[in-house]
This record gives structure tokens, C-alpha cells and sequence, in this order.
């Protein structure tokens, strides 16, 4: 039994109510989808790392001016975070094609693209998250043209800053998923970056060899899911390799 309400339960995370009006505690579940959540796993200890992960992403995104619903990570499976009312969009930005891009347009995997693309689909597991053009958007009504805007300038800022923060650490972002949500403020409301960044929802190759450091590893069977996840976490300086010991989770369980 759960000492507190939960709000929401969604593939790989849930959330229950907060300590404080206006906010949420967002819980990262060691539970894995794909394709539709036809494909189903529990990878030990993945929730720990996207949670680390994540935490880290918003904070370093909040310093360079990026609005975010986080506020503090409480223990290892969960932060605090600020309520807001998602935008039902998942937000892609690519710089390398790869996934859906590769299948969708036929252009190989791994091919650079002229320049990075921002792409939305709908929010919408029962339809497959399907590929939106902007005249849906603003013909439905999901987001105002305004709001688009933001959204836009924001992830081609999300995505300048994460291109280099993971290039200085040895790994080629190829493309990721974000969402947005629409904090209230005292005179309507302003869009934040919300949900998570974490290698389930990114493409992160090794710029070296090109091993693939993601949640693709799940996906295609590959392996060493939660090791690569590890890997992306120490590389970024979150947790400490262990002496002696190849990477494992024993190095991140032991930490609050
Ligand atoms: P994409 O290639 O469109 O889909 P798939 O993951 O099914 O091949 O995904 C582009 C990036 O966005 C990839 O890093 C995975 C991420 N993504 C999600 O995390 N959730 C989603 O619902 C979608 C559509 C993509």
C-alpha cells in the first residue's frame, strides 16, 4: 500500500500527489516498454539511473534558462516536481536519422540529416503516438501557435546545449523525446520543459565506436541495458566507478 495518492501510472513512471499544493512526486518504475508496450521487461535498477539521469539534465537545463517542472530529487526513485497540465505532444528533435525517421522516409540509419528537425506526434498510445503535421496542432486545438513557437525555440535550445554536453563525453546524440506542460502562473500560464530526459527517451551513440548507449539496446534485443545506461551516467560524472569492479548498480543503489 502506497502511503500517498498516486495520480498517475504511466510505463515507466508514476505519479502521486505532492507534500505541497501545486506539486507532484514523479516516481521512475525499473519497468521497460517498446512498440506499444507490446514488448514488456523489469531491468533492475534502470528507475535509479533515469531518475539520476534526469535530474541532472533538468538542473543543467534550468541553468541555461530552461523552464522545467523539477524541483528536487528526494530519493533514489523519485523527485519532486511542480503540477502542470502536460501538452499531449512528444516533442522530437533528430540530428541523425534513426527509428521511425529511417523506416518512414528510407534514409540509413546513422546518415546525418542537413540539419536538426523538430517533429511532433500526438500523445496517444491507442493510435501509436502518430506523426502530427503543425495544421494539427493548431486545428484541434493542442497547442496555440504561440505556445508552438516556445516549444520549438526551447528544444532547438535543449537540443544545441545536449549535443555538446554529450559530445564532451564521448557520446553522438541522435535524437531524443520531450514533452511540455503549462505551469500555472499568477497571470495565466507559462510552458515548461516537464516529464524526463533519460536514455529511454534519447538515441546515444558512443561517438567512438557507435555502440549504442539507449534504450534501443532493449528494443533490439541487444543486451546490457541497464550497463550502458550505467556507462551514460558515469560518463556524465553522476556516479562513481568502483574500483576493482566492473560498473554495476551496486554503485548507484548505495547512494541516497
Ligand atoms: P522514433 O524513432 O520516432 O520512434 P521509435 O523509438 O519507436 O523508433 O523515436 C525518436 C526518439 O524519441 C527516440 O530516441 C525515442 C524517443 N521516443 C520516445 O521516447 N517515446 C515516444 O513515444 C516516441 C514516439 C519517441
Amino acid at each position: 500500500m502506497s502511503r500517498r495518492k498516486q495520480i498517475y501510472e504511466g510505463k515507466a513512471k508514476i505519479l502521486y500527489e505532492g507534500p505541497e499544493p501545486g506539486t507532484l512526486i514523479q516516481y521512475f518504475k525499473d519497468d521497460a516498454t517498446a512498440f506499444n508496450a507490446q514488448k514488456k521487461a523489469t531491468l533492475d535498477g534502470k528507475g535509479v539511473l533515469n531518475n539520476r539521469i534526469s535530474e541532472y539534465m533538468m538542473l543543467r537545463l534550468g541553468e541555461i534558462g530552461i523552464p522545467t517542472h523539477f524541483i528536487k530529487r528526494v530519493n533514489m526513485r523519485e523527485q519532486l516536481i511542480k503540477k502542470v497540465e502536460i501538452i499531449p505532444l512528444e516533442v522530437i528533435c533528430r540530428n541523425v536519422a534513426a527509428g521511425t525517421m529511417s523506416k518512414r522516409l528510407g534514409i540509413e540509419e546513422g546518415e546525418k540529416l542537413p540539419r536538426s528537425i523538430v517533429e511532433f506526434c500526438l500523445k496517444r498510445d491507442d493510435l501509436g503516438d502518430p506523426l502530427l503535421a503543425e495544421e494539427h496542432i493548431h486545428a484541434f486545438g493542442w497547442a496555440t501557435q504561440d505556445e508552438l513557437d516556445e516549444i520549438i525555440g526551447m528544444t532547438l535550445r535543449i537540443n544545441d546545449f545536449m549535443l555538446g554536453l554529450f559530445a564532451g563525453i564521448g557520446i553522438r546524440l541522435i535524437d531524443f523525446k520531450i514533452e511540455f506542460g503549462r505551469l500555472a502562473t499568477p497571470d495565466g500560464h507559462q510552458v515548461v520543459l516537464a516529464d524526463e530526459i533519460s536514455p529511454d527517451s534519447c538515441r546515444l551513440w558512443d561517438s567512438e565506436t557507435d555502440k549504442k548507449l539507449d534504450k534501443d539496446r532493449f528494443r533490439r534485443d541487444l543486451g546490457d541495458v541497464t550497463e550502458a545506461y550505467n556507462e551514460v551516467a558515469m560518463r556524465l560524472g553522476i556516479i562513481k566507478p568502483n574500483p576493482g569492479t566492473p560498473p554495476n548498480l551496486s554503485v548507484v543503489t548505495g547512494d541516497k
